[in-house]
């Protein structure tokens, strides 16, 4: 069995992680057919959008894309192709494991969080108010929480819980202060846990002290569901429990297509040395295995990533030594272990 799917190497470290993914998945057997297609910097460089027309039919056609990271400018410039792409096709559910694969500060984490990916504050609706570099300036972002939008992601988070025997839902929001935009939110899980009475218990935290508790006693959460921005900062929190950002994946859900991501970026500080570690995309590979139903193969690539972890072969982010295409060649000699 086949099927054909989008695959965007991005750019910085991009291309070279996805050089190692690619070597990895033909080891492994995967069933994926890629179709190549550009974004980012590396589009704009090829005279291209940012998100050229070309990549969103492939993603259209094959409702399925892995992508690796994609450079956003700071202030001014184009606005975020991921934010774009997570519009364009309403990839509503950002799902983020944090699972302890190597020891480290801690051995028992074990969070799922899933993040709104398409409202809060990152809906772009910003304005500066003033006149060129104005001393009285005055930045102006808007937040929107709609509770369609956020009964769907909790609805999902609820039912991916009950999916994976899970027991409890974290809510966490600012809704002491943001009254209206994070309360929406809360209300909305809360009367989401309604219909999972008896299965999936709600807590609810505040995003401030979630932060301090993720860090004091991680293995006390579970699942967490939040807003947009909360769970991008959060999900690195995470990432960093349990390793960083070079283990860390994330799938970004809708009901016609999914898009499947390593959670970190582009790494402009590392890019084009070779030592970028593959891991956190390579998770995002099972993610998307684990989506089409192949759960053995996903299951078979995660025990190599951890394999190979687990003998000391590692990445230079990780304290190991190893370039990228070499340990790309660990995981697959750990791949054909019988
Ligand atoms: P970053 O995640 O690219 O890098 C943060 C730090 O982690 C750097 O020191 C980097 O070297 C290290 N790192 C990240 N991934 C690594 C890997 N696979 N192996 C080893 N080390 C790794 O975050 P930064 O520097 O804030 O952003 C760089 C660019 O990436 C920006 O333009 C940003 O907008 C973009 N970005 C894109 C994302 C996406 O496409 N989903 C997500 C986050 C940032
Ligand atoms: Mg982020």
């Amino acid at each position: 069995r086949t099927m054909e799917a989008t695959l965007i190497p991005g750019d910085g470290i991009g291309p070279e992680i996805t050089e190692a993914v690619l070597q990895v998945l033909e080891a492994l057997g995967a069933p994926f057919v890629w179709d190549v297609q550009q974004a980012g910097t590396t589009a704009v460089e090829a005279g291209l959008d940012p998100l050229p027309d070309a990549t969103l039919e492939s993603i259209r056609r094959t409702g399925l894309a892995l992508k690796g990271p994609l450079t956003t400018p700071s202030s001014g410039g184009y606005r975020s192709v991921t934010v774009r792409m997570r519009e364009a096709f309403d990839l509503y559910a950002n799902v983020r494991p944090g699972k302890t694969i190597i020891p480290g500060r801690y051995d028992n984490v074990d969070i799922i969080l899933v993040r709104e990916n398409l409202e809060g504050l990152y809906v772009g609706r910003e304005h500066y108010i003033g006149v060129g570099a104005d001393p009285h300036a005055v930045g102006v972002g808007i937040g929107i929480n709609t509770k369609e939008e956020a009964h769907r992601v909790i609805r999902y988070a609820f039912d991916l819980a009950v999916r994976l025997g899970r027991k409890r839902v974290t809510v966490v929001h600012k809704a002491n202060i943001l009254k209206i935009l994070s309360g929406v939110f809360l209300e909305a899980a809360q009367e989401v846990a309604r219909d999972y009475h008896g299965r999936v218990t709600l807590d609810e935290s505040i995003v401030d002290a979630c932060a301090m508790q993720l860090v004091m006693a991680p293995e006390r959460f579970d699942v967490i569901v939040t807003t947009n921005l909360f769970g991008d900062i959060l999900s690195d929190l995470i990432a960093g429990l349990v390793g960083g950002l070079g283990l860390a994946p994330g799938a970004n859900i809708g009901d016609k297509a999914a898009i499947f991501e390593a959670v970190h970026g582009s790494a402009p500080d590392i890019a084009g040395k070779g030592v970028a570690n593959p891991t956190a995309l390579l998770m995002a590979v099972g993610m998307m295995l684990d989506h089409v139903g192949e759960t053995a193969k996903a299951n078979h690539l995660r025990a190599a990533i951890l394999a190979t972890l687990q003998a000391g072969e590692k990445t230079r982010d990780l304290g190991g030594s190893l370039r990228t295409p070499e340990f790309a060649q660990a995981i697959i000699r750990s791949l054909q272990k019988p």
